[in-house]
């Protein structure tokens, strides 16, 4: 009996590890892209969530939103860190916000958030990259994120460069072919191609670079917290280490004396 639950569990770790791309490969294929934020001490490329937000303002935001993303945010450490007047400069030149108070339109500020945008019956993109999982579907193991991580931006990277040029009409909507959506056929239009932004900094522009900056910054809007996590998680497993030395050495002299009694010694 026990050999045989060992035996299932033993399966189930392989299948879940090594299955759970295969599994979701069904509906959807995605590409294990490399990420700088992989990994136990993975962090955020700087210069790529700028490039990213370059490309999401850019291109994205004429149909998506960011609508749970603050405008401020874009100024913190561990983020794109725009310096405070970039911030309020890009806030203000790109994005217009209703004001209740106005009862009209104005620049956005820092203060405000990402405006929404349904116009297009686009999905809003702050939680897109963590609410795709991208490597396992909703019957994934818990252990499978721990080796290979969502697969969030590999997801929406994938669906970037995932179109293979076929298109059908179906009920008036104009479906494109792609290899990354579940079910084949998403109603997005291809919205890279490559060459589509001048970066400043010189980087690649071919269309998987494009692609990948952009899906490293929607990972950012929706784990922004996620390089304090880590540090968190270093501090506290040092610290655990630390406790358990101590605690070991604490429980061998708290019992010395019982031992040495045992032994046959008086004790002190
Ligand atoms: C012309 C409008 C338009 C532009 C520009 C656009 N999208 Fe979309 N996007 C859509 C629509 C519409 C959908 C819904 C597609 C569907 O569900 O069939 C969508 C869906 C998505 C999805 C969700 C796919 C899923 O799994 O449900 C992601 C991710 C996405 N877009 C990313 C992007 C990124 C990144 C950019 C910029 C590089 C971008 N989009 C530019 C219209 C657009």
């Amino acid at each position: 009996m026990l050999k045989k639950l060992t035996l299932s569990a033993a399966m189930a770790m392989v299948l879940g590890t090594s299955g759970g791309a295969l599994a979701a490969g069904g509906d959807g294929h995605t590409e294990d892209f490399s990420f700088s934020f992989e990994g136990p001490f993975g962090t955020y490329d700087q210069m790529q969530l700028q490039r990213g937000l370059q490309v999401y303002t850019e291109v994205c935001a004429g149909c998506h939103g960011l609508q749970y993303v603050p405008l401020r945010t874009l100024g913190d450490p561990g983020g794109p860190g725009l310096p405070e007047d970039q911030v309020r400069a890009y806030a203000e030149q790109n994005f217009e916000v209703f004001d209740a108070d106005l009862d009209d339109f104005r620049p956005a500020k820092p203060t405000d958030n990402f405006p929404a945008n349904v116009d297009a019956g686009a999905p809003d993109l702050s939680l897109m990259a963590k609410g795709r999982a991208g490597f396992h579907g909703p019957y994934g193991l818990g252990i499978n994120q721990f080796f290979q991580g969502m697969g969030g931006a590999e997801y929406v990277a994938s669906l970037l460069v995932g179109y293979t040029g076929e298109e059908k009409e179906e009920a008036g909507t104009i479906l494109y072919e792609n290899t990354a959506f579940p079910g084949g056929w998403i109603s997005m239009a291809p919205p890279l191609y490559g060459d589509d932004v001048d970066y400043e900094d010189g980087s690649s522009t071919e269309l998987e670079a494009v692609a990948k900056d952009v899906s490293a910054f929607l990972m950012w809007t929706a784990e922004p917290k996620l390089m304090a996590r880590k540090e968190a998680g270093f501090v506290a497993v040092l610290f655990l280490s630390v406790l358990t030395v101590l605690l070991y050495l604490t429980n061998k002299r708290i019992w010395a004396p019982v031992k040495k009694r045992a032994k046959g010694q008086p004790a002190e």
